[in-house]
């Protein structure tokens, strides 16, 4: 069995807003055992608490001082083997880190440097001496540069503002595509054209769409690719 420098098998799943990141490294890590990190809750955490604090999305130093509080206390439980958890300690930060009015600051907050060295170094942290799927923007390039596999999900525009609009309408929020495509289409727009860590696929990340596929046929694709890889049985 290959796997990264340090022995562990490393899986960098990295796209933009609603390609499908969640529901996929959650069948890949259910299908072959991995630790399962959900970056991008995070950086939700780092979000919602500036904004309980009423800290701008300008001051660096409060957002650093969230964001060392966050990697202090931040926790993933997989319950019953299905939905990933937050909890910043004893508090569960699952359903609140997702709402509306954090979600637009979040890629504003995940612009600054201090917040990104900390998330990344609580990354790292979780995932070492283990075998762990890790979902997010700049896995594959800056995370686990060395992880022996990388890919890069992407889907079309109204794919994807109709993927995340039928998950809102699941939890019983009404919302306009329109809407959603504007804020995914934002989301996207900051993501990519920041200094420090774009979201962008790595040179060695194996490119998906996912337009015109379901979770499951992805989550094989990824699983075969594995396979041939040496990575897994
Ligand atoms: O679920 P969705 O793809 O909409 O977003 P997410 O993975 O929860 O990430 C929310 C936001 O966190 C992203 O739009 C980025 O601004 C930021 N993020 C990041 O900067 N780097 C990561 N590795 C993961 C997320």
């Amino acid at each position: 069995m290959s796997t990264d420098s340090e022995g562990r098998l490393h899986l960098a799943i990295d796209g933009p807003a609603a390609a499908g990141k969640s529901t996929v490294a959650l069948g890949v890590a259910q299908r072959v055992g991995l630790t399962l990190v959900d970056s991008g809750s995070m950086y939700r955490a780092v979000a919602l608490l500036s904004l309980e604090d009423d800290v701008g999305t300008d001051d660096r130093d409060a957002l650093l001082e969230i964001a060392r509080r966050v990697a202090a206390s931040f926790r993933l439980e997989l319950r019953d083997g299905e939905t990933l958890r937050v909890y910043l300690g004893e508090r569960e930060g699952t359903e609140d880190i997702r709402a509306q009015e954090g979600g637009r600051r979040v890629s504003p907050v995940s612009e600054e440097p201090g917040v990104r060295t900390e998330m990344v170094r609580l990354q790292r942290c979780l995932v070492e001496g283990r075998d762990a799927v890790v979902e997010g923007r700049d896995i594959g390039t800056t995370v686990l540069p060395d992880a022996p596999l990388k890919v890069f999900l992407t889907a079309s525009d109204e794919e994807r503002a109709h993927r995340r609009a039928l998950e809102m309408e699941e939890k019983g929020i009404r919302v306009d595509r329109d809407t959603v495509l504007r804020e995914i289409s934002r989301r996207d727009e900051i993501d990519s054209s920041r200094a420090v860590s774009p979201l962008r696929p790595a040179a060695d990340a194996v490119p998906i769409d996912t337009t015109e596929k379901t979770a499951a046929d992805v989550v094989d694709e990824i699983i075969g690719m594995l396979a041939d890889k040496g990575l897994i049985n």
